[in-house]
């Protein structure tokens, strides 16, 4: 008996990364999944989304648990495709009880030089995206009548600014607001609405030569230099958190365990945000 038997999961960007391992994650604590991703890269980003077959892969890992798996390419920004994708898993999946919104990029630039279309599409996905997601699934978890459970993904930047990402700190700490709204409207449904906030999680989105720029400071940064100053940055001794760490997270969150809970931002960043802007360890 797993704690999620007879639920339906739904997760955004599943196709890899962080949303795959969620997708896992549920599927092995018995809840039937839904994805979607997009299979297209996007005009402004510094580093690849995913592919086509990073969702097939998804899809063979979360039946490998035995339990169905719906997935889809839908781009969140799009209203009407997200819409779609959301009736289409409520009615091959008998319903919709746990949203979990994790679609989501990043990109740089000096806040003075960050462009339009940059702003544009770190906006749209990050944020628009969710509230979409939310907006589609939300009907269908009060028509039930059996509560649920909607998990966004911030990330640090959701509490504190991040130093080059205008847009990406802005939309995580809108998504903070979108969270205290689901759940201030729905806890009398029993639906009830969490935010996450990773420190940096080993995955493409931070895996690449963009992010290592910008840790490095300039051009031709080095992994090495970007693992030991994402290092710092954390009160625990580690550079990144592994996906797995934040499924952990999610898996509480969206099972009975946290039954009470809502309207909560749970950090999962090795302490990052405890004592911005950086940290005293080494000399405590
Ligand atoms: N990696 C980190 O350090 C970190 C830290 C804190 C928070 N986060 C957040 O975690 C979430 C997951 O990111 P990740 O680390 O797994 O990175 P990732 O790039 O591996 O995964 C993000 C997924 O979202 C998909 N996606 C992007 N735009 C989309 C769109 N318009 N429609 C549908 N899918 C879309 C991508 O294709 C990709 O599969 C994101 O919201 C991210 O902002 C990441």
């Amino acid at each position: 008996m797993g704690r999620l038997d007879g639920k339906v999961a739904l997760i955004t960007g599943g196709a890899r990364g962080q949303g795959r391992s969620h997708a896992i994650g549920l599927a092995q604590d018995g809840a039937d999944i839904a994805i979607c991703d997009i299979d297209t890269g996007l005009a402004t980003l510094p580093y690849a989304t995913a592919t086509a077959e990073d969702l097939v892969e998804s899809e063979t890992l979360v039946s490998a648990t035995g339990r169905r798996c719906l997935a889809a390419t839908v781009d969140v920004r799009d209203r009407d495709a997200t819409r779609e994708f959301v009736a289409r898993v409520a009615s091959e999946l008998g319903g919709v009880d746990i949203v979990v919104a994790n679609a989501g990029i990043i990109n740089y630039a000096p806040l003075w030089e960050f462009s339009d279309e940059q702003w544009d599409e770190v906006l749209d996905t990050n944020l628009t995206g969710m509230w979409n997601t939310v907006r589609a699934c939300v009907p269908h978890l009060i028509d039930q009548g059996r509560g649920g459970s909607i998990v966004l993904i911030s990330s640090t930047a959701g509490l504190v600014a991040v130093p080059g990402s205008v847009a990406y700190t802005v939309s995580k700490h809108g998504v903070v607001g979108l969270m205290r709204s689901l759940a201030v409207e729905l806890g009398r449904f029993g639906i009830r609405a969490n935010a996450i906030h990773p420190t940096s999680v080993r995955t493409p989105m931070v895996e690449n030569q963009a992010t290592r720029d910008l840790f490095a400071g300039h051009e031709g940064g080095t992994a090495e230099v970007q693992e030991a100053i994402s290092e710092r940055l954390n009160l625990l001794p580690v550079a990144f958190v592994d996906p797995s760490d934040v499924t952990n997270a999610v898996r509480y969150l969206v099972s009975d365990d946290a039954r009470w809970v809502t309207g909560t931002s749970l950090k999962v960043d090795a302490g990052a945000t405890a004592n911005p802007p950086g940290n005293w360890r080494g000399i405590n």
